[in-house]
């Protein structure tokens, strides 16, 4: 590992994972902070007299989703092409995270950028103007690389980040990884709240469902794998709450992301180095929310034990593997890689 760059006291670094659910920064000062990817501004005048002027961020942007214009400008990881508001969304998102991990005001701000594997040609300008306001000096990098230097597993090991919006994964082999080392598909957390949604109101049509609640069930009890408790949840039928069983179908569709995982982590490891495929074989390495997901790491290797015997499992404190990981990057980089604002 090369030293660290000193931090001066007048050089912030910091690292930001913009992900399509949450959004995180971490600065060299230790300050860490995340925030749902939610941007919303009042809607008219009774609202701006409820508000105030200000755009809100986050949980109080969602719950205060009736007064304000609600937008979650990063789908499946890339900034939603087109609309000045998607993109005016983000660099708010951008200022709010850095404004949250108070930086001085004459400090030089350094600010590496996590962005899914495969979309950094077309994203880079997209974010360059987001954040050009707010720091001087930017570094884009792909998300499951800064995760694995951030975890220091820098040679023979898979990193997968199952988000939201993407998985995301990247083969190390001990030097920087290039484009082939790295893959992302579409379906990660987002994808199984839909399923789940449709399912359940497929089933039960006189139940009243919605995305942030399936959601929310999902997240304290999805499972993969046997169950050890049945998933019970309330739900209002009419205006009256009843309870339900719905632990086949949190655990169908929980299962039903492995299948292409599985496939994208073979797809990787057959075309690396064969003298070497055993020893990735050894070290995958879960990371994002969706790897929360109960039984997820043991539901991957099983899936993959056809090809072999797999260790996977899930790194420490997930959500926050990418920005600690592109602080990492940040602090290590050479000149090279920067970029003036
Ligand atoms: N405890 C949990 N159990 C299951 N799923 C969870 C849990 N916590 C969060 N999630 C899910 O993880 C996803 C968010 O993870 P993460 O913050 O890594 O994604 P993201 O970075 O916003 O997305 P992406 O990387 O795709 O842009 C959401 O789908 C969320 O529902
Ligand atoms: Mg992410």
């Amino acid at each position: 590992m090369p030293p660290k760059k000193k931090t001066t006291t007048d050089t912030l670094y910091i690292g930001i994972d913009l992900g399509t659910s949450r959004s995180a920064i971490v600065a060299s000062t230790g300050k860490r902070q995340w925030v749902q990817s939610y941007v919303g501004w009042p809607k008219d005048f009774v609202a701006k007299k409820m508000l105030g002027d200000s755009v809100l961020f986050g949980q109080e942007a969602l719950d205060n989703r009736l007064s304000v214009h609600l937008v979650r400008p990063l789908e499946q990881g890339v900034i939603r092409d087109g609309t000045e508001r998607d993109e005016e969304a983000v660099r708010e998102l951008v200022h709010h995270l850095i404004e949250m991990v108070d930086p001085g005001s004459s400090q030089e701000i350094y600010a590496a950028v996590g962005v899914p594997a495969e979309a950094l040609r077309v994203n880079k300008l997209a974010i360059r103007d987001a954040v050009k306001e707010y720091a001087d000096r930017l570094m884009i990098v792909s998300e499951p690389f800064a995760v694995a230097y951030g975890q220091e597993m820098l040679n023979n090991a898979l990193f997968i980040d199952i988000g939201a919006g993407t998985v995301d994964f990247c083969i190390m082999h001990g030097t920087m990884p290039t484009e082939e080392d790295q893959r992302t598909i579409t379906t990660a957390g987002d994808f199984i709240d839909a399923q789940l949604l449709g399912r359940l109101q497929e089933k039960y049509p006189g139940a009243s469902f919605s995305e942030t609640m399936v959601r929310g069930f999902k997240e304290s009890k999805g499972f993969v794998g046997s169950a050890r408790n049945r998933v019970k949840v309330s739900v209002p039928f009419d205006g009256v709450t009843r309870s339900l069983d719905i632990s086949s179908e949190m655990s169908h569709v929980c299962e039903s992301v492995i299948p292409a995982i599985a496939e994208t982590a073979m797809d990787l490891i057959s075309g690396y180095e064969p003298d070497f495929q055993e020893d990735v074989k050894k070290n995958v390495y879960l990371a994002g929310g969706s790897s929360l997901i109960r039984g997820m790491d043991d539901g991957i290797a099983d899936a993959l034990k056809e090809y072999g015997s797999f260790n996977v499992s899930v790194i420490e404190d997930p959500l926050y593997a990418g920005a600690d990981g592109a602080l990492a990057l940040a602090q290590d980089m050479p000149e090279e890689y920067w970029v003036d604002m």
